[in-house]
């Protein structure tokens, strides 16, 4: 029996709206399609495969089918708090494997939730707008539940939850962290949510290398990672003592 079936989840997440598909382009794509349609708040839609997973930055989101936790939560937070949207999603995430008794669980900037210092899970905000008006933000997460890493390129940065627990049934992992959305969601523009994820942030003050991206430019730094400002960007101090601005980009420890 697989874990994630459309009778499952109807059975276990009742009134709340909710689509299922054993194959989609992307939950984020057909999330679009409802935010633009009202669907409510913490409607979720839930893949047990992409076939154009996307993931930060332009890049390709692979998953084998059965493998993943991959979904896409819908909120309206106030303009001024979409900026939290992705902090949101990593803590909801790292306290749902705190739950689960997973040690070693800290977010990398932006928004990677690591175990030890690998990826357990990425998280793709995405902001839908008609004209200048906001519609409403698709929070995309991607859970690692038993992807085979030992072959792949990614070999070291990369782990599944099944690499530290021995059982994951994906959807209880998936009402956890529901729970933990609708808790987080309601605080969009309050100061806890930068507290929680700042408290939860593993790299600062290492020596980082980032690669710093703007709309037309890509910058590589090599620093410390010193702090982190209240709209999520980061703070690099170079070796000549000079202080960056980081908003977009990717960081690997030096
Ligand atoms: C990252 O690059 O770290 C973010 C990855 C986000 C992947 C998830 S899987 C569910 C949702 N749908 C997508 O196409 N991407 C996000």
């Amino acid at each position: 029996m697989t874990d994630l079936s459309t009778e499952r989840l109807a059975s276990a997440l009742g009134t709340r709206r909710h689509e299922f598909y054993a194959e989609i382009t992307s939950t984020n794509d057909r999330a679009q399609v409802l935010l633009n349609e009202n669907a409510p708040n913490g409607t979720v839609i839930i893949a047990d495969s992409q076939t154009r997973g996307r993931g930060r930055l332009g890049r390709v989101w692979l998953s084998p089918a059965g493998s993943s936790l991959m979904l896409s939560y819908l909120l309206r937070p106030p303009v001024t708090s979409i900026g939290h949207v992705g902090m949101i999603g990593a803590l909801a995430v790292a306290e749902t494997l705190d739950a689960m008794g997973i040690k070693e669980v800290g977010i990398k900037w932006p928004n990677d939730v690591q175990i030890g210092k690998r990826k357990v899970c990425g998280v793709l905000p995405e902001v839908v707008w008609q004209g200048d008006q906001l519609i409403g933000v698709i929070l995309g997460i991607g859970i690692n539940v038993r992807v085979d890493f030992t072959t792949s390129a990614l070999a070291e940065t990369a782990i599944s939850l099944s690499n530290v627990i021995p059982q994951v049934d994906r959807l209880d992992l998936l009402l956890q962290l529901l729970h933990k959305l609708d808790i987080w969601s309601t605080a969009a523009g309050s100061t806890d949510v930068f507290a929680a994820w700042h408290s939860r942030l593993n790299m600062l003050n290492a020596p980082v290398n980032v690669v710093s991206i703007t709309a037309n430019t890509q910058e590589i730094l090599s620093g410390v990672a010193q702090e982190v400002t209240p709209e999520g960007a980061l703070m690099i101090r170079t070796l000549d003592g000079g202080v960056h601005r980081v908003i977009a980009g990717d960081i690997a420890l030096g």
